[in-house]
């Protein structure tokens, strides 16, 4: 479903940034290569600055690869970005919603910008606010919304054309308790043969929760895809917490 080849990013310096590092250019992703199949959760860590939120944009064609092509179902994301963003929905670390409307009317806006019709808006917008329960909140401004109503509308809003690949950037990051459970949950129903869910967490107890599969990521290099259980045993560990800093601890890159 989702093929990456020899993926790197790099990102010009700014004249302060030059004199800071003593470079013009920073690579943050350095030759990714991965495969990932439907009827999965994959969750991507990896320290600050490691490079995840980076992939997780040039997966969207938010970005363009330095090296590299990304295919979703065997066709390149860039030779067809309408189609790209039909089959991909993006929840990102800063999505911005319109705070003067209400839930309901920022779904719909996001849903004629992927060309749906009206009756068709209707009825997902429907199945979403039942499903996700945000039936009592759909009529506020987004301004009355707290945190977790903001987050879960982001995510209807990343789930209203039915994508096949959905992508989230930190999804529980500043919600509370209850909050980043529903949000959980509601990654976790996304899971079917027909998509993949790729998400990246800080969050281990995420990890164990919802992935079936880990991508690691340091210094812009993939130093790990498997299981969870491949993860701790590649990492000599007894738990995941333990792999983790292992992981992080033992992946001097060059
Ligand atoms: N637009 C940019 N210009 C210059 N450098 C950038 C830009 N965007 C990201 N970087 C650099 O790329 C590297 C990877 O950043 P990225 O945001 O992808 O990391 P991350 O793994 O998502 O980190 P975090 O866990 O803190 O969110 C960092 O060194 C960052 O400073
Ligand atoms: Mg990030």
């Amino acid at each position: 479903m989702l093929e990456i080849n020899h993926l790197s990013k790099s990102f010009k310096l700014n004249r302060k940034q030059k004199k800071q590092q003593g470079v013009n250019e920073v690579f943050a992703v350095k030759n990714i290569n991965l495969k990932l199949g439907t009827n999965q959760i994959v969750a991507m860590i990896g320290s600050n600055g490691a490079g995840k939120s980076t992939i997780l944009r040039l997966l969207t064609g938010l970005l363009i690869p330095t090296v590299g092509t990304i295919k979703i179902n065997g066709v390149n994301i860039l030779e067809d970005l309408n189609a790209t963003r039909a089959q991909i929905g993006f929840v990102s670390d800063n999505t911005q919603l319109y705070h003067r409307l209400t839930v309901r009317e920022n779904l719909t806006f996001f849903a004629k910008l992927y060309k749906m019709q009206d009756s068709d808006i209707k009825q997902r917008i429907k199945e979403l606010s039942q499903s996700m329960q945000f039936d009592d909140f759909l009529d506020k401004k987004i301004n009355d919304c707290s945190t977790g109503m903001q987050q879960k509308t982001n995510i209807a809003r990343a789930l209203i054309h039915s994508p096949t690949l959905l992508i989230l950037d930190e999804p529980t990051s500043g919600l509370d308790i209850k909050a980043a459970q529903t949000a959980l949950k509601i990654i976790k129903a996304q899971k079917n043969e027909n998509s993949l869910v790729l998400f990246s967490t800080h969050h281990l107890h995420e990890v164990e929760t919802l992935a079936d599969h880990i991508v690691a990521i340091e210094q812009g290099q993939c130093v790990f895809s498997g299981t969870p259980n491949e993860f701790t045993a590649f990492f000599k560990a007894d738990s995941l917490y333990q792999a983790a800093l292992n992981c992080v601890n033992n992946s001097t890159v060059n």
